[in-house]
């Protein structure tokens, strides 16, 4: 069982790094955009150029999703609390919501992809640290 808790910490760790990755592609987008010149050949340039990073995005948010099912895997194998795989499963949801407030073509609307992204990223800071399975605190909630 020890072996999945591990598991679960590495893997929420690289979920922790894919979102920073995360933040910083949707960033590079959107300077990329406002950074260039105000004239319609650079304005265009800038789009086409934006999109590299836009599509980084969308790739690593699917590899997100991927992760989040990996943990939640690894929550049942490792035996955590219900508490700990509810709110794994819970991560996955929002993840897929997130997906949801990207596609809707009402901009107010789906601007909430980047409040949910504020939820995303402290749930899953939660759950790794909460659970993590190494160092001096995690022998003693072993014994
Ligand atoms: C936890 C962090 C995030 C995750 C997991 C995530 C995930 C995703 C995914 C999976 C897509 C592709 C959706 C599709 O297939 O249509 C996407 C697109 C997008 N995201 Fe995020 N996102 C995050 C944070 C943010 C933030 C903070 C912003 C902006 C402030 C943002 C802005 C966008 C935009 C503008 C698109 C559309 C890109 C395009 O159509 O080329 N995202 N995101």
């Amino acid at each position: 069982m020890r072996i999945f808790q591990k598991a679960y910490s590495v893997v929420g760790a690289l979920l922790m790094l894919e979102f920073f990755a995360q933040l910083y592609f949707i960033a590079a987008t959107i300077f990329t955009i406002v950074n260039t010149n105000d004239n319609a050949k650079d304005v265009y340039a800038a789009f086409k150029n934006a999109d590299t990073f836009a599509g980084l995005h969308a790739i690593n948010g699917y590899i997100v999703g991927l992760t989040i099912l990996i943990m939640l895997i690894l929550s049942f194998a490792a035996r955590h609390p219900r508490r700990t795989t509810i709110l794994t499963g819970v991560l996955f949801v929002l993840l897929v919501l997130q997906i949801v407030f990207a596609r809707i073509p009402v901009p107010t609307v789906a601007a909430l992809h980047g409040l949910n992204a504020l939820i995303l990223v402290g749930l899953g800071g939660y759950l790794t640290g909460t659970n993590w399975a190494f160092g001096r605190r995690a022998e003693v909630a072993v014994t």
